[in-house]
Formats: structure tokens, sequence, C-alpha cells
């Protein structure tokens, strides 16, 4: 094969024990815990049905579970609005339910990971209770970003900055005395206050949650909204022309502001005093030398990359994403992250055409995805080929974006949906309860866990089998990766340790490189790979 190219992603970091650095080559499982399995009858998923599961989890052989949030939370962004950090919401358990889990998991040797959310608070925390009850200016409203508004009767926002659910970022409160006051800021719902950063009790309260679930053995932390938190000075407003979800531009004031590297900081070094744990932050940064800055010895230790999730099954894009995700990291010494999906985005057997199409894509991509050098996070439900269900009813969504779009948003519950485990109707052995908190599909019998397990051709077996490979096989071993050259439509690349992984992205089968078939996505035609699958080859 001609024309070589290589991609350096050096990963070594001196004084810290290699075992410490589980997370480098990890295998996370994303658990949204209303969707993964319910315990206790009610229609939602809870830290009981993961107790009930964690066997399932380790015969997929991850290492590590991501819980998306499980504190105590009003769910008005299902778990992304706090208002206890340091406690578990009853819809989910208890502190010995997670204490419970935490030990079980560890005894199947799967590390625990929990979400974090340290830009904004519950409207119901105790701190924001106060602060709608205190005055202008006293301490309790210093904890958020408060600020008058503007116009002669302060009745407009003190900026123009909008939701990223929709509308604007501010609301406006009524004073304890009955009159119109002042503003307060949500990036995200109303419902989801944004702290002020600027005041260290806010600081001392983040590493004080941090050392809460560290000290009970959780061994890290996703941390949502990574590139949030710092405001900038003034607050100035912002010609808009891209307000989507997930998706804003590098120059929007709301993000990535340069004060929040003290902040990460910060948690670092809380973090140091547990050695073994490590932090992800979810960072859409995307300049490259400012997405590594998240990464630098002294601060995250991981940070998600999105580009392969918004890569569409094409080998140039792919190619390119990978590229960039690489060379992201590698300017600090750092370890690339890769993902597919989450339960912000629409699932990959969707997103790459839907049906059997997606279906064979989305196999590809699996192999592409296990293939690379770094940490992979693996999103509930990917691994049984779940698509998006886009036809829920109006009336089952629940996602904020719904309401705050007025209705022009449908939002993210369509990837968001429980997860079935066996059975031939609704609700697929999700829970003992009749209805479940969204609706499941009643074709999605031949989509369980049940109906896979045994069969060697389905998307469950392809998981099992690839995450085995990759822990197992030295070949996955090196950082990096070189590049081979390839037909159009096409890619190949081999790690150091000496795997190859093709992907054939073309209408036609194309030839594999030379070596031994190791995995393939799909049954080789004449010896050939066919269109929309991948190979692995020692
Ligand atoms: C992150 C989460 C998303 C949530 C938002 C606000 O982007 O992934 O689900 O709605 O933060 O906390």
């Amino acid at each position: 094969m001609a024309g070589v190219s290589s991609v350096e992603s050096p990963q070594g970091v001196a004084g810290q024990a290699e075992s410490d650095r589980w997370w480098t080559n990890g295998v996370f499982y994303q658990i949204y815990p209303r969707s993964f399995s319910d315990g206790n009858g009610d229609g939602v998923g809870d830290l009981g049905g993961v107790r009930e599961r964690l066997g399932y989890l380790e015969l997929l052989g991850i290492d590590a579970i991501w819980l998306s949030p499980v504190m105590r939370s009003p769910m008005a962004d299902h778990g992304y609005d706090v208002s206890d950090p340091r406690d578990i919401d009853p819809l989910f358990g208890d502190l010995a339910t997670m204490d419970a889990l935490i030990e079980e998991a560890h005894a199947r040797r799967i590390k625990v990971t929990m979400d974090l959310v340290p830009n904004h608070t519950s409207d119901q925390h105790e701190w924001f209770v106060a602060a709608l009850a205190a005055a202008p200016g006293s301490p309790e409203r210093s904890r958020y970003i408060f600020r008058d508004g503007k116009g002669e009767n302060g009745d407009e926002p003190p900026n123009n900055w909008p939701s990223i659910f929709g509308g604007p970022a501010w609301t406006r409160i009524t004073e304890a005395d009955g009159t119109p006051g002042q503003w307060y800021l949500h990036i995200f719902a109303r419902e989801q206050p944004d702290l002020n950063w600027e005041n260290p009790e806010v600081a001392e309260d983040l590493y004080t949650t941090l050392r809460f679930w560290l000290s009970r053995g959780v061994d890290g932390f996703r941390i949502d909204v990574a590139h949030g938190m710092a405001k900038p000075e003034g607050l100035p407003d912002h010609d808009w022309d891209l307000n989507e979800l997930m998706r804003n531009d590098d120059d929007d004031p709301r993000f990535n502001n340069p004060g929040v590297h003290e902040i990460h900081r910060g948690i670092r070094k809380v973090m140091n005093e547990f050695p073994g744990t490590m932090a992800v932050g979810e960072i859409w940064v995307r300049d490259n030398e400012r997405f590594g800055e998240y990464i630098r010895p002294d601060e995250l230790h991981l940070g998600f990359n999105f580009r392969l999730a918004e890569a569409k099954f094409s080998a140039e894009q792919v190619r390119a994403a990978v590229d960039n995700s690489l060379a992201a990291v590698a300017a600090v010494g750092g370890t690339p992250t890769w993902t597919l999906s989450n339960h912000d985005v629409e699932r990959e057997v969707t997103r790459y055409g839907g049906g059997a199409l997606g279906w064979a894509r989305a196999r590809a991509m699996t192999l592409v995805e296990f293939a690379l050098p770094g940490a992979v996070f693996v999103y509930n439900g990917a691994e049984l080929g779940l698509p998006n269900v886009d036809d829920l009813p109006e009336d089952a969504l629940q996602d904020p974006v719904w309401e705050r779009s007025g209705h022009t948003e449908r939002g993210r519950d369509g990837c968001r949906v429980p997860l079935p485990w066996q059975g031939t109707e609704p609700p697929f052995g999700f829970t003992t309860a009749e209805s479940t908190w969204l609706p499941m599909p009643a074709d999605w019998a031949p989509l369980t866990v049940e109906a896979q397990l045994e069969d060697v051709r389905s998307m469950l077996s392809l998981y099992r089998t690839a995450i085995e490979l990759r822990s197992q096989r030295p070949e996955f071993s090196g950082d990096g990766l070189d590049w081979y050259g390839s037909p159009p439509g096409c890619l190949a690349f081999r790690r150091r340790g000496g795997l190859i992984c093709a992907l054939n992205a073309t209408d036609g089968p194309i030839p594999l490189p030379p070596g031994q078939l190791l995995l393939a996505s799909a049954p080789l035609v004449d010896g050939a790979l066919p269109s929309n699958a991948a190979a692995w080859l020692i």
C-alpha cells in the first residue's frame, strides 16, 4: 500500500502509575439512568435497575460506567438541574443504593463515574431559593448571575444572549416585596440558573461535592458543559448567527472564556488527592489549540471530542474527524476520546441512513471506533443498534427544548427511549410497569438483549467481540496510527501494535489490505470487503 502517513498521539505522563491511568484506553458505557433499566416498577429507570444489570455490563466487557446525573433534581432537564449535588434523587434510589452499586460494580472490575453539573444548579437548589428571597447585591444573589434589566423600567434583559434551549437566556424575577425585580442568567432552561464562578464559595462547594463522591469510591466524573462556567467581563452582547443545541461557534461569549482553565485546575487538584480517578469534560470547542488547553496535564484528564459523532458516513469525513481528534490532543500529550452518540444527539443507526443501511454502517463505524487509540464512550443502546424514535407522539415529549422552542424543535427524547431487554412487546422487560416514561416502539422485539445475546450476527455480539479483542490483543497497543493509501471512498489505518482497520464507504466491494482477518462487520464477498462495512486485520 502506498502513501503511508502518520499521526502522533503521545500519552505517557511521568510519575503516574500505569494502573492509575486505566482510562487512557478504557471503554466507558454511558447509562442514561431513566432509560437503562427500571428496578422499582415505576416506568422510569433507576440505580436499582443498574445494579440488576451489572452482569450484562460485565458480559459486554466495558471498563467503566458513566451515569448521567442521579443527584437530587426536580428533573426539569432530567437531572441536569441539580438541587442537591450530594444526594441521590429518590426517583433513582438513595445513597445506600449508590454505595451498593459502587461496591458491586467494583467487585466486577467495573469503574463508576458520575455526571457533575458545575455550570448551573436547579432553581430549587437552596442557594437559589435563598437568592430569590434576598435583596439585590446580597451575598445570596452573588452565587448566581443577577443583573438589573435594561430600559427605563429595567424590563429588558441585561444582554441579548439566547438560551441554548430557545428563548432568552434571562428571566426576570419578582422581588420579595412584590415589585418586578432583577434578571438572572440561564444559558439552558430557566430552571437552570448559571452559577457565578467569580464567587469563591461556588468553587469551594464543588470541591466538597467532588470529595463527597470520591470518598464513597466513585472513580471519576463527566463534567457537564466543561467549556461553560466562566463568563466574559461585562457580559457583552453578541451578533448571533448560531444558537443550536450543543453546537456553538467558538466566538460565542457564553462559552470557552479563558477563566475556565483556572476552574479546571482547581478541580484537578482535588482529583489528584484520589489517585486513579479521572474527569472527562464535555467540551464543544472546535479550534484544536483551544480544545487542547482543557486537557493540559494540570486540567482535565480527558475531553470529549464530538467530531466522529458529527461526521457523515464518508471515508473523507471520518478520516478528517480522526485526524482532527488526534491532532487536538497531540499538542498537549493528551489521550484522544471517541464517541458515536450520546443522550444529546441522534442515534448513529438513524444518522447513517436508518434501516438496514444505517445498521450496516453503524456496525462498520463501531469497528472503526474501537480500532482507534484512546478512550471510547458507548451510549446505552448503541450496542443493540437502537435507532432514534422520531415519531414519539407530541404529548409524550419531555425534553425542555420542546416547550422552550415553542414546539418547533422536538428535542432529544428520540435518543432517550428506554432499552428493550426481553420479550416480544413493550415494555420489553425494561420495567414491570405497564407504561414507560417515553413509549417504546412495538417493533423493537428483534432488538432486545435477549434476542441478540446468542445471535453471532447481532450488533450486541459485534460489540462484545470487538471490546474483547480490543482489550486483549497486543495489536491494539500503541499511540497514534498510520494511514494507508486507499481507494476513494475507503480508508485504512494501522495501529503501531499491528492492527489494521479498513472501512469501505463506497457502493461496491473492495479488496482488503493484506493480513489475516480478525473481525468484519459484514461477511466478506469473495474475499472482498462489501460496501458499508469495515474489517480488522492483523
Ligand atoms: C449538557 C448535557 C445536556 C444538558 C445540558 C445542560 O450539554 O449533555 O443533556 O441538557 O448540558 O446541563
